[in-house]
């Protein structure tokens, strides 16, 4: 599965990519609008400590021919960058020529399966369900991310789902429980996922063991 983050701190970015866990990077108006830095810089910044990594920058354009001119600019800063469109009905016929022009798309803000289907008809390269924000308004999220998962695999399309909007590490247990193709990931969500009591606990334990025992030296 992979693990992207879901956030616009380059700063943040580039302390978590030594991890090397991170295939990827998700930004959007939102999340820009949290940073106090030009956007442009932010993202040559992401691309300075993540080159190969996938960058998911969101178009801010609303008018569908400036959404596709701005599409094409963001593709052209980076060969790993993707372009983030909402899936609104409006943007559909964009996002089919971007993609016949060989341009990597990833569908945003999509909430059913149905949208799923079209999208995964178009070839985007990622479908993102946004699974926060179906639970907060009362719909299972993880069940509408599991059903788009199947829906992907059982057609054999060549889209992945991108499992969007999570909040705490249980969406992120959910989502690996299902198999989906990959998750972004808030920094707070991003560093949760190697914590347990336990493992704490357990390294105190050896800690202790190690320095009232009789060794000095492990290796000597
Ligand atoms: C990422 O692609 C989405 O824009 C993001 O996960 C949305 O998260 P939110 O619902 O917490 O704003």
């Amino acid at each position: 599965m992979k693990i992207f983050l879901d956030t616009a701190d380059y700063k943040k970015i580039a302390e978590l990519s030594s991890t090397g866990l991170i295939d990827g990077v998700t930004i959007n108006p939102s999340l820009l609008k949290i940073e106090q830095e030009p956007p442009i810089k932010i993202v040559r910044e992401i691309l300075k400590v993540l080159p190969d990594a996938e960058i998911n920058l969101q178009v801010t354009e609303q008018d569908p021919k400036k959404v596709y001119e701005q599409a094409k600019h963001i593709a052209n800063l980076a060969d790993n960058m993707i372009v983030k469109i909402p899936c609104d009905k409006m943007y559909l016929p964009i996002i089919a020529r971007l993609i016949q022009e060989d341009i990597p798309v990833n569908a945003t803000l999509v909430f059913t399966l149905n949208q799923a289907l079209e999208l995964a008809k178009l070839g985007v390269n990622y479908i993102s369900v946004f699974v926060g924000r179906l639970y907060d308004n009362n719909v299972d999220g993880l069940s509408v991310a599991e059903s788009i998962q199947n829906m992907l695999d059982t057609y054999d399309f060549d889209s992945e789902l991108l499992v969007a909007s999570v909040r705490n590490a249980e969406h992120v247990e959910g989502s690996i429980l299902f198999g989906a193709d990959a998750i972004t990931l808030p920094v707070e969500v991003f560093n949760a996922l190697s914590e347990s009591p336990l493992t704490r606990a357990g390294l105190e334990r050896f800690k202790q063991d190690w320095e009232g025992g009789p060794h000095a030296q492990l290796l000597e």
